[in-house]
């Protein structure tokens, strides 16, 4: 385990590195120095597939939590699709590749300038394969990304220039588990899903992206839905076993991609599961606040049936919110805070690249500023 996680470690911040080489060209006005480590790639676009965690607003208004209050009152002050009171993963990412949090598929044809800074596939609810929700999976997003393609929305250059960014996996399991499981095992099933998601990988560096990232599984099993048995005091050992076993098969298939793809590291693993234990068990960040009571969500239905950002027929809010959304980790029972996302950013930046670039000494200022 050790030897896996220091080699990527490495391969993150080779990633991070690569990334960053372009920010001096990009970002000519910025102040801080940046040094050209691993060639001159310049990150221009980015390009994101996945569900909830990713989604910045291609969900259906009608249907999703995400269009309702509270949702979003941090950030941008009202509800616009996030599943959270402000940023998600995407616009952190968005932020370290150096380009603006791109526009969502459902607005590609408003997106004018805004086209330039790549697309959001990502679906709120979807997985590899199709879920309990009627949206998009993740083949279909691909699909209209090579409309896109097809169409010269987005040309070759753009493409060598570009970045990809894919979380889901989560629905997928839940949608086997709320289905009562199948005659496959959940083994068996986990195979199958790290299989297509290999796929859908290849898939999309095979139409020209230049560098693919993927989420390594969140720990499912301390998401609030799971603790709350616990009064949000203990995740569940039983699901956070295999969240690692898909992780395991993810790493392989990865691994397996890579040892493919001729030249550069073209497939990145983005360690959630290690930055949101490192973050829930309240590990020193730097520039991150400490978290109370992380398991504990900010926002929740009064009684079961409820959720956050439910209304009953006349109206009245059944639901709770904490006083002040930065000071938890969760915001609803699956999604961070962008307090919480802010900090998972920070530990997967500071603790697998930070600290090897400091004990390389090297001399490399990134940003980790709040201002998206
Ligand atoms: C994705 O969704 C489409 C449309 O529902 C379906 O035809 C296809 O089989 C799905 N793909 C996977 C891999 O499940
Ligand atoms: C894009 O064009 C290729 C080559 O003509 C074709 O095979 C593919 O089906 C098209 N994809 C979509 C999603 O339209
Ligand atoms: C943990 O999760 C498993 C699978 O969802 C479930 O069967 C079990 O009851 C949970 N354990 C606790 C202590 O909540
Ligand atoms: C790797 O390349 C070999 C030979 O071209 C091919 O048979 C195999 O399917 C490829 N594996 C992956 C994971 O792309
Ligand atoms: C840097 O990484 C090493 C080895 O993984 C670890 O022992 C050390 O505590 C880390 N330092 C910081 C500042 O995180």
């Amino acid at each position: 385990m050790e030897r896996q996680s220091l080699f990527f470690s490495f391969s993150f911040c080779f990633f991070l590195f690569s990334l960053l080489a372009g920010f001096q060209g990009v970002q000519g006005s910025s102040h801080h120095h940046r040094h050209h480590l691993y060639g001159t790639f310049r990150p221009t676009k980015l390009f994101v597939f996945g569900d909830s965690y990713a989604d910045t607003g291609n969900n259906r208004k009608t249907e999703a939590n995400s269009w309702k209050t509270p949702y979003g009152i941090t950030f941008p002050g009202k509800p616009a699709g996030r599943f959270s009171d402000g940023r998600v993963l995407t616009d952190y990412l968005a932020r370290f590749v150096g380009v603006k949090s791109p526009v969502t598929y459902r607005w590609r044809k408003y997106g004018g300038k805004r086209l330039r800074n790549g697309m959001n596939f990502a679906y709120g609810g979807t997985g590899v394969f199709n879920t309990l929700v009627m949206d998009p999976n993740m083949t279909t997003q691909i699909d209209f990304f090579e409309k896109l393609i097809n169409e010269s929305v987005f040309t070759k250059w753009d493409l060598q220039s570009s970045v990809a960014l894919v979380t889901l996996a989560g629905n997928d399991y839940a949608a086997y588990q709320a289905k009562g499981g199948t005659d496959l095992g959940l083994p068996s099933f986990m195979t199958l899903v790290v299989n297509q998601l290999a796929l859908n990988l290849k898939r999309i560096h095979g139409l020209g992206v230049r560098k693919v990232a993927v989420t390594a599984l969140e720990p499912l099993g301390c998401l609030p839905r799971s603790t709350v048995k616990s009064s949000f005091q203990q995740c569940n050992g039983t699901e956070n076993t295999a969240v690692s076993l898909h992780n395991l098969l993810l790493q392989q298939a990865v691994a397996k991609l890579n040892s493919n793809a001729t030249k550069d590291s073209a497939f990145i693993i983005l360690d959630l599961y290690s930055s949101f234990i490192s973050v829930l068990q309240n590990k020193e960040q730097p520039g991150s606040l400490k978290f109370e009571t992380p398991l504990k969500p900010c926002c929740m239905g009064i009684s079961n049936g409820y959720y956050c950002g439910s209304e009953d027929e006349k109206g009245v809010k059944m639901y709770t919110v904490c006083e002040n959304p930065q000071s938890s980790f969760f915001w609803d029972t699956v999604h961070p805070t962008q307090a919480g996302w802010r900090a998972v950013y920070l530990a997967l930046q500071v603790k697998t690249c930070l600290n090897l670039t400091a004990r390389l000494s090297l001399d490399l200022s990134v940003d980790v500023g709040d201002s998206i």
